[in-house]
């Protein structure tokens, strides 16, 4: 519908109705103004499934809804590194939202993974904001492809479930657009969600629902999004100033009473009528593109889905260590043993939970086989060592060739809603493990998982496959690359930590009751551990395969560029194993020089190409100014610092193959701004502004100035250079022989800034 006949309805509108159509009628559904012709809009959770509620709604996954797919959750399906992959994913949850007649799904859900205890990791895609943002992107682009909205959520820096409803969290200006906005920003200009949810918590103490700066400066005057803002479900408290601020539709409802709030403020003229007309155009301009666009052929076809489902988590699972002990032999006497064997955990709690038509187990994928034996070896309902179901698994493991136990953490460990406590896993289950590694040499464990966990069997067994929460098509998936029916190609889109405590928001996660304050700063996930130096269980970016890559011949199409420019950079990959693969080739900067803190490198491209035995294929990048950029808070913008870069390819952030130097230049100055405790050595850096400085400095500012004594002798020139460097303008005032005062210093200061400004 054009922009000019929704003005028209929008004008034919009552107050009353403006009001209405700005929060929901029901959990689920946008209002009805049938005299107008306006229908109600249906939303539905997302990300990875429909849940489509019928019947009585409610946002934490607790009542009914209909039979639908789960898919890999988004922790898996951003380990697949495959852009493709998640748009052909996106374009079937859209095939069944125009079936069902949603007109929009909640998702996809980009909350960067500052710690592992987050409660929803699960459904996060990433602890790097490139990544996510580019899953993010592949998966908007499906579901629109189709004609139906999605909700890229929640904005912003919903970072924790403790208290997140009322927590605050505080973060830095370079933090938040580096690392917490860069989740989003990709996504959003590229791709053009048709909406946005807003989250619950604070950002640096006003709620994202009611700030401004963040729903309308950030994302609609610099991003250009045009499509309407929701809130999370109840995280509107200040409706008014909400709706001033960007926020358009309020989900689920007030019942009615923060509409009439609405309708006073316009009547007492606290509110503009414009502001609540532009929300309302938003919201109908997303109704009618969904109605106009109706697909009736559209079918739910689940067992098809499943099958898609299949393929996800296929790519999704993370060969973490290989000691020739996989691929499985299908001829080999095997024991699976563990509860998720037979009953996987696949899907997280919460408002993303789906109600899976049908369930697929590595048991029931193996059935057909005869040499797999099946032990349940632990109860996940409560962490407690059951001796029976631990000596079963024992002796099934012991009459095997190969244990495979199928482990990880229970529902009750990770969920929308509460934060994890710690990192481990259940004490049985890692006693499981140890116990069954002792007697079977030949032991992998499977894990089902949300997010990382700390391993201290790691060194006992010769196999690890994180299968992530892995969607109702998981069973099949973990047979398949255990069997070697497909060749692992996930990579960890975070890392591991050896501990806990290694996290670089340790210290302050979850904060003092609302305050949450962000001291990592930029230093999130890799950024962190990279800078420290520090061992990590399995680094970013990290997963196995059944085949080996070679990389060669990294190149660019110029050695040097300014940043107004783009760079393509070039690198070949060979497969040279006997199994057909893919790799994700995975792209670092890494500023080499830098006035300011900047990580060791960044991921700034990634690929994922397909080999096979002895073929090379050359993967290609372009890179722009916003790869060697950092952000200049006080420009308020990217920036670039002229100088050297060094280009890494790399199977993972701890595995570059090829390092190539590149120079930028910048084509922005940021003027500096001289006073009189501007260091001389600052001041040098510049050899026109150190012509107008050195009247002010004596040569015997730091010595004698007698040639030959013993004071001279004692301070060489480039002591005396490195004491001079940190010493202020205003230091001649009482050091050195020469009578310089402050009004001289003001003087130069002033010729200094004049020069500056050009
Ligand atoms: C969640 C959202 C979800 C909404 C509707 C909220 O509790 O945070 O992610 O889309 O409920 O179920």
């Amino acid at each position: 519908m054009t922009a000019e006949k929704i003005r028209e309805i929008v004008a034919k509108m009552t107050l009353e109705e403006k009001a209405s159509m700005c929060s929901g009628a029901d959990f689920w559904h946008t209002e009805a103004v049938e005299r107008l012709g306006i229908p109600a809009s249906m939303v539905s959770d997302g990300p990875h499934g429909l849940r489509k509620q019928d019947q009585e709604g409610d946002h934490l996954g607790v009542n009914e809804s209909i039979k639908a797919v789960c898919f890999p959750a988004g922790c898996g399906t951003a380990a697949s590194f495959n852009r493709e992959l998640l748009q052909q994913m996106g374009e079937t949850l859209g095939e069944e939202c125009q079936a069902e007649g949603v007109s929009v799904i909640l998702g996809p859900a980009v909350n960067i993974k500052r710690s592992p205890l987050c409660g929803r990791n699960f459904e996060y895609y990433s602890e790097d904001p490139f990544v996510a943002s580019e899953a993010a992107g592949a998966f908007i682009h499906g579901v629109q492809s189709k004609n139906v909205g999605t909700s890229i959520k929640h904005f912003l820096a919903n970072n924790q479930e403790t208290r997140r409803m009322s927590s605050d969290s505080r973060i830095g200006e370079r933090s938040l657009h580096e690392i917490y906005l860069a989740a989003f920003e990709g996504a959003v200009k590229k791709e053009k969600p048709w909406t946005v949810m807003c989250s619950y918590n604070k950002i640096n103490g006003t709620y994202a629902a009611e700030n401004h700066k963040y729903l309308t400066e950030v994302l609609r005057d610099e991003w250009g999004f045009d499509g309407y803002v929701m809130s999370d479900w109840g995280a509107v408290n200040s409706r008014v100033k909400d709706l001033q601020a960007g926020l358009d539709l309020e989900m689920p409802s007030s019942g009615g009473s923060n509409d009439k709030l609405i309708v006073g403020a316009v009547q007492s003229g606290e509110l503009s009528e414009k502001v609540l007309d532009i929300a309302v155009a938003r919201i109908l301009n997303i109704v009618f593109r969904y109605e106009e666009n109706r697909n009736s052929e559209a079918v739910f076809d689940r067992d098809k889905d499943h099958e898609m489902a299949r393929r996800v988590a296929q790519e999704t699972i993370v060969l973490l260590k290989n000691e020739g002990v996989l691929p499985l032999s299908e001829r080999d006497e095997i024991a699976f043993i563990g509860k998720y064997a037979k009953t996987p955990r696949y899907q997280g709690g919460g408002s993303s939970h789906i109600n899976s038509h049908k369930i697929t187990s590595a048991l029931d994928e193996v059935k057909d086989m005869g040499n797999v034996t099946y032990a349940q070896g632990f109860d996940d309902k409560e962490d407690k060592t059951d001796e029976t179901l631990l000596a079963e698994a024992v002796e099934a493991a012991k009459k095997a060739k190969v244990a495979v136990i199928f482990a990880g953490l229970p529902d009750a460990f990770e969920s929308e809603g509460f934060d994890r406590s710690h990192m481990r896993m259940p004490d049985c289950q890692n006693e499981l493990i140890a116990k069954v590694a002792e007697v079977q040499p030949n032991t992998v464990v499977v894990l089902h998982n949300g997010s990382p966990v700390e391993m201290p069997w790691v060194n006992q067994v010769k196999g690890i496959v994180e299968a992530y929460l892995g969607g109702q098509a998981v069973g099949g998936a973990v047979c398949d690359i255990l069997f070697g029916k497909v060749n692992p190609s996930a990579k960890l889109p975070e890392t591991f930590p050896l501990k806990l405590e290694d996290n670089p928001s340790y210290l302050f996660y979850i904060g003092e009751r609302d305050k949450v304050e962000y001291r990592e700063g930029i230093f999130v996930g890799y950024r962190y551990y990279d800078k420290k130096k520090m061992d990590v269980l399995f680094p970013f970016g990290h997963g196995l395969s059944y085949t080996t890559f070679e990389y060669s011949n990294l190149r660019t199409d110029k050695d040097s560029m300014k940043d107004t420019d783009t760079m393509e950079v070039s690198v070949d990959v060979k497969n040279t194993g006997e199994t057909a693969g893919k790799e994700v080739v995975q792209l670092y900067v890494a500023d080499k020089e830098s006035t300011v803190i900047r990580p060791v490198k960044e991921l700034k491209g990634f690929e994922k190409v397909e080999l096979a035995p002895g073929e090379t294929k050359t993967v290609t990048f372009r890179l722009d100014k916003r790869a060697f950029a950092y952000y200049s808070v006080k420009i308020q913008d990217w920036h670039v610092e002229t100088g050297a870069f060094d280009l890494m390819a790399g199977s993972s952030s701890r595995d570059i193959r090829l390092t190539k130097e590149v120079t930028v230049e910048s084509t922005v100055k940021i003027p500096f701004v001289y006073t009189t405790d501007t260091t001389l050595g600052d001041v040098r850096k510049d050899p026109r502004a150190w012509e107008i400085a050195k009247s002010l400095v004596s040569d015997d500012l730091f010595g004698s100035g007698d040639a030959g004594s013993a004071a001279s002798e004692a301070i060489t020139d480039e002591m005396n250079e490195a004491m001079s460097r940190y010493m202020p303008l205003r230091g001649p005032v009482s050091f050195g022989s020469k009578r310089v005062t402050m009004g001289d210093v003001q003087t130069v200061v002033d010729k200094l800034n004049a020069l500056e400004e050009g």
